[in-house]
């Protein structure tokens, strides 16, 4: 039978389809589920910054520029016994305490401020690594390209020097030069990069003319844009690579592989089938694997990447040639 190890947030996983961060991450007996069916890793729900920081905040802004003071490192102390902080570390000390699973904490960042103490409690509650959950809105016209790039580089550089464990960055594809951005991540010291986040997009009611949320979860259809970065990137980076949004079965977990990503990360499929879903798709990725004579992973990861490949299609956009045989 093929072996389906592989590795991600500098860790050695048992399976490439990870449990991504969701709300069916956010509570202890979910997670273990999510761990017996399988998956490589998982992910728990993201912390957000607003949340700590608003636990915080009082103090902080009475203490600007003391964040090395011992003292106030035992306020913080004091202050994480507050609920929202208290919880999140005890989930992971708990999931750690039940499983083998790699463990990985997330939180939600929309600033580079004094929240990043907290991901040193994240390491100290037993978290196996931590993701970067990132993304601003890049709305505003009066913000450049590099102040939007800056607010990543320095979270990053902030978190890195609390913390020994792996970090890893989620992110949305929302740059206007990607490839420069990822090259610039990669260099800073982190573990992984997963492309691309999905968010809360809005929608429109024609009926009450009334602006609405689109639907939350994805479709099987909605993997084609992660895809062709995974395709471009993986091999211009010399980090793991996870990609995540619209993977819902072992043969897109395999387009992925195939195109350079060492792991997957799933959240939909899990609200749709539950948990069983990553057993389905482990057991299609060691199939396909055993069917096609591959031992392991890395005999095929990434062979169909740019970077293996030079294949042009990976960065065709346009419809001319399509348009031109079809002739409609
Ligand atoms: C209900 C729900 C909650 C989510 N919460 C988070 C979160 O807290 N942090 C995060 O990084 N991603 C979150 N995500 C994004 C997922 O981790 C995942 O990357 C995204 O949904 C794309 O994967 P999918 O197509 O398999 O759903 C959430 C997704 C859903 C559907």
């Amino acid at each position: 039978m093929a072996n389906i190890s592989t590795r991600f947030f500098g860790l050695d996983l048992k399976s490439p389809v990870i449990a991504a961060s969701s709300s069916m991450t956010g509570h202890a007996e979910q997670v273990i589920k999510l761990a017996e069916a399988g998956a490589g890793a998982i992910v728990l729900k993201s912390i957000f910054e607003e949340e700590i920081f608003s636990e915080l905040q009082e103090e902080l802004s009475l203490r600007t520029g003391m964040n090395s003071d011992p003292e106030y490192l035992d306020y913080f102390d004091y202050v994480i016994k507050e609920e929202t902080l208290r919880k999140y570390l005890h989930l992971i000390s708990d999931t750690k305490a039940r499983t083998t699973v790699p463990i990985v904490a997330s939180i939600n960042c929309v600033s580079s401020s004094d929240w990043t103490l907290f991901a040193r409690k994240i390491e100290e509650a037993g978290a196996d690594a931590l993701e970067l959950n990132m993304f601003v809105t890049p709305s505003d016209a009066s913000k450049t390209s590099e102040n939007h790039e800056q607010f990543y580089l320095e979270t990053i550089q902030k978190v890195l020097a609390v913390v020994k464990i792996p970090v890893t960055v989620k992110i949305s594809h929302y740059f206007s030069n990607l490839s420069g951005m990822v090259q610039k991540l990669a260099t800073t010291g982190i573990a992984g990069i997963t492309i691309f986040n999905r968010f809360y997009s809005p929608d429109v009611d024609i009926q009450s003319e009334s602006v609405t949320v689109a639907d939350v979860l994805s479709t099987s259809h909605d993997y084609l844009l992660p895809l062709k970065w995974t395709g471009i990137l993986s091999g211009q980076i010399k980090i793991d690579l996870s990609a995540t949004s619209g993977i819902h079965s072992a043969e897109t977990a395999l387009k992925f592989l195939l195109s350079g990503a060492t792991s997957v990360q799933v959240a939909s499929v899990l609200y749709h089938e539950g948990p069983s879903a990553i057993t389905k798709m482990n057991k299609g990725i060691s199939d396909w694997m055993d069917q096609k004579g591959y031992k392991t992973i890395a005999d095929f990861q990434g062979s169909l990447s740019q970077a293996a490949t030079s294949a042009q299609a990976w960065e065709r956009t346009q419809f001319m040639k399509y348009f031109g045989e079809k002739a409609y």
